[in-house]
């Protein structure tokens, strides 16, 4: 079947918007039509080289849709189904996966690589070329074939929308508070960079109880966002040097917790220097793949301090996106403030645009 997808043929291109060739699932694969796509930097990362990505291949990698066909094979879900792609795919067995750390798969890793599904083809072409599925899950796209154990199925009732930020920005930096970091009732928690992820790490915190939470972005509207998500404080990162505005703001000590969701290793260290002794730094935001940071020894040594990294919120997503739907429904999960935008599907660069701008929490696009 024909479908129309954003195509990434190169780096530092923007993405185009084609007709391609989608084939019927093989065993154990679903083909989905999707409802939404989550506009996200890791994409955006793929179009800079940030992110190494094999191409071309259909962006794409946080989106909510039905079901319209199932492999052979194929018991987890059928036609009509409404479910979300996840960009991790976990194979359910390994040793990763038997300690309920299912991010850590060595599928998901093969899978990014090589932009190919675990049979080693793609499902997609182009005029005989092959397209490949970024993260494996492609949601820029009218319709994708995804591994059956990458897609979720969510109740019927959900509105699908929001639906689509629960599979990448929601449970990243929401998980990175409840399974990374373990962030206590009464603590004090610094986060570093508001864009979706930040956002989700912020309204995490308030969920898990924390007492102060202390935003720091550059941007005066990101900050506004921040206390809509439940920061306590804000500092502006351009003018105010964030490390000492911390520590005033914590007795001289320190947060307990400090969450960087920008990217940049500069940002990182200062996330580690915000910490008081026995407090955990963790490293949301991705980097170019050579980028280093560097921490004094002597503060790992005498202060226990604790760098850490979170992928995809270090979750076991079939528990843990049941729980974020359940905290939306109480009111305690914010979907609806997240979603500030939603592009038709024709507008994907325009989206980008915004992203880049930083003039959004979190926007989609539709089909
Ligand atoms: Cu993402």
């Amino acid at each position: 079947m024909k479908a129309k997808a954003a195509v990434l043929f190169e780096v530092g291109q923007r993405l185009q918007i084609r007709d391609v060739e989608v084939q019927a699932p093989r065993a154990d694969e679903v083909l989905v039509r999707m409802a939404a796509g989550g506009i996200c930097h890791s994409d955006l990362h793929a179009m800079t080289g940030h992110l190494v990505a094999s191409l071309p291949a259909i962006l794409g990698h946080e989106g909510s849709g039905i079901v319209a066909d199932v492999g052979p094979g194929v018991t987890s879900v059928k036609p009509g189904d409404h479910v979300i792609p996840l960009w991790r795919l976990s194979c359910g067995t390994c040793e990763y996966c038997s300690d309920g750390r299912p991010a850590l798969c060595p599928e998901g890793t093969q899978i990014r690589m090589t932009g190919r599904l675990l049979d080693g083809s793609t499902r997609f072409t182009l005029d005989g070329q092959e397209i490949k599925h970024f993260a494996g899950v492609s949601s820029f796209a009218e319709y994708s074939v995804i591994p059956a154990r990458a897609v979720l199925k969510i109740p019927e009732d959900f509105p699908l929308d929001r639906a689509a930020l629960l599979g990448c920005a929601v449970i990243t930096g929401v998980g990175a508070v409840f399974n990374c970091a373990r962030v206590r009732p009464g603590s004090s928690v610094a986060v570093f960079g508001a864009g979706g992820i930040g956002l989700n790490v912020i309204q995490g915190a308030a969920i898990a109880g924390a007492e102060k939470i202390i935003a720091v972005d550059i941007l005066p509207n990101k900050l506004e966002f921040a206390r809509q998500f439940g920061a306590t404080h804000t500092i502006n990162g351009s003018t105010a040097n964030a490390v000492e505005q911390i520590r005033a703001l914590t007795d001289g000590k320190g947060v307990e917790y400090a969450f960087e969701a920008i990217g940049l290793p500069a940002t990182m260290r200062q996330a580690y220097d915000s910490l008081r002794k026995r407090g955990m730094a963790v490293v949301v935001g991705v980097t170019p793949m050579t980028a280093e940071v560097s921490v004094p020894v002597m503060s790992l040594v005498y202060e226990e301090r604790i760098l850490t990294g979170s992928v995809y919120g270090s979750s076991r997503p079939s528990i843990d996106i049941p729980k974020l739907i359940a905290l939306y429904r109480t009111g305690k999960l914010k979907l609806d403030e997240l979603l500030t935008r939603r592009y038709p599907f024709a507008q994907i660069n325009e989206a980008y645009d915004a992203l880049e701008r930083g003039e959004v929490a979190r926007s989609i696009v539709t089909f």
